[in-house]
């Protein structure tokens, strides 16, 4: 009953120079086992739905990356957008052809870039949040915070369901989307909070209705599209009213309000999740239980190092050589070097922001 749906966009730009336009991060192995994060995504969700209910949203450009990645992906399950919409549009549109082909349908949203190890509880958990939403809610999964970062959204869970056991299922009394960073610290202190890990379970029509609250227009046209979908239409349909969407994330027009109206309940994960948003993400996923500081990803990579720690990623046949210096983070490609360290890891989306500006 479950059909899976992979929205697979933006650049990444704190993954800058690795991530570009046209190797934006869902398409990057930033693990080492030489598969990208989409890959891995899709291998992921093969024990829970087969391949012909798996579906990907993705810009027109990486059309051919993505056909190239997913070999089992059929033809009718890969939409594409002619620009980017952010999460509503693009989850949102999925749902739309869903709801067309099967109006029970139940569907989950899995981010592409993400790393999560731990498989089997994985599968577990997403069954749970099926039967959570099966009942008629919008599952989401957290994850117990480690840190308070302003980057996720935050659940706060209010009563055990144990109708939903045999895993820890919680109603959600409310769901803020990125808060400051002194909000993000009270969470964290108070307890009760969990972070989003950016998957959606649920029917397709009460995805679609609950975001129709807040963006009547935006599901309006979405619902629109997706009739022309797989005509000799779905094209021009599509241009014609994909440029005038709002951009706008699916936390803001699904989670938040269902939070807010008692829809959502949430499902505690306990496999390992990483978003891997920065290069200090990548280096201490690649470090944690090893013996050495310093990571090091990139097939041709060569390093020399002596009493220095952080990661080197270098996609060119140079030596690299570290003498002394820690935490240190060295980005080589063939056209940019860049070296930061561990703890601006973050600001490297302010250069790009930047380089943007100034083209
Ligand atoms: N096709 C498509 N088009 N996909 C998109 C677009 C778009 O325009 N914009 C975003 N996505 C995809 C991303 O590729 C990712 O798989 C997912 O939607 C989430 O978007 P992000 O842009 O990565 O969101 P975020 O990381 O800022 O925040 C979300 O994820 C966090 C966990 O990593 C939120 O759901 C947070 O609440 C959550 O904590
Ligand atoms: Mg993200």
């Amino acid at each position: 009953r479950l059909t899976c749906v992979i929205p697979a966009g933006g650049v990444g730009s704190r993954l800058w120079p690795l991530s570009r336009a046209n190797a934006p991060k869902f398409l990057l192995d930033l693990t080492g086992s030489g598969d990208s994060l989409l890959r891995a995504t899709w291998d992921r969700l093969t024990p829970i739905a087969p391949a012909d209910r798996i579906m990907v949203v993705t810009g027109s450009a990486h059309r051919e990356s993505v056909e190239a990645q997913l070999p089992e992906l059929l033809v009718e399950n890969l939409v594409t957008e002619s620009e980017p919409k952010d999460s509503s549009a693009a989850i949102g549109l999925a749902a739309a052809i869903l709801e067309l082909r099967d109006p029970d349908a139940i569907l989950g949203s899995f981010a592409a870039d993400h790393v999560i190890r731990g498989n089997v509880l994985f599968e577990r958990a997403i069954r749970t949040a099926v039967q959570a939403a099966d009942q008629g809610h919008i599952a989401t999964i957290g994850i117990h915070p480690s840190h308070p970062a302003t980057g996720f959204g935050y659940i706060e869970s209010g009563a055990a369901r144990g109708d939903l056991a045999p895993f820890d299922v919680y109603d959600v009394t409310s769901f803020v989307e990125k808060p400051d960073e002194q909000t993000a610290r009270d969470y964290v202190e108070h307890g009760g909070f969990l972070w989003n890990a950016g998957m959606f379970i649920a029917r397709a029509t009460v995805l679609l209705d609950q975001m129709a609250l807040a963006e009547p227009d935006l599901v309006r046209s979405l619902r629109e599209i997706a009739a022309a979908w797989g005509t000799d239409q779905a094209a021009s349909v599509r241009e014609r009213l994909w440029h005038g969407l709002p951009k706008i994330a699916i936390d803001y027009t699904v989670a938040e309000p269902a939070a807010a109206a008692g829809k959502m309940v949430c499902v505690a994960a306990h496999f390992e999740w990483d978003d891997v948003g920065d290069f200090a993400s990548v280096a201490n996923l690649l470090t944690r239980g090893r013996g050495s500081d310093l990571a090091v990803l990139g097939d041709g990579a060569q390093v020399l190092s002596d009493a220095s720690s952080g990661i080197v990623v270098s996609e060119s046949d140079r030596l690299v050589a570290l003498v002394g210096v820690e935490d240190v983070v060295v980005v080589d490609t063939a056209d940019v070097l860049l070296v930061t360290s561990k703890a601006h890891a973050q600001d490297v989306k302010n250069l790009v922001t930047r380089m943007r500006v100034t083209g």
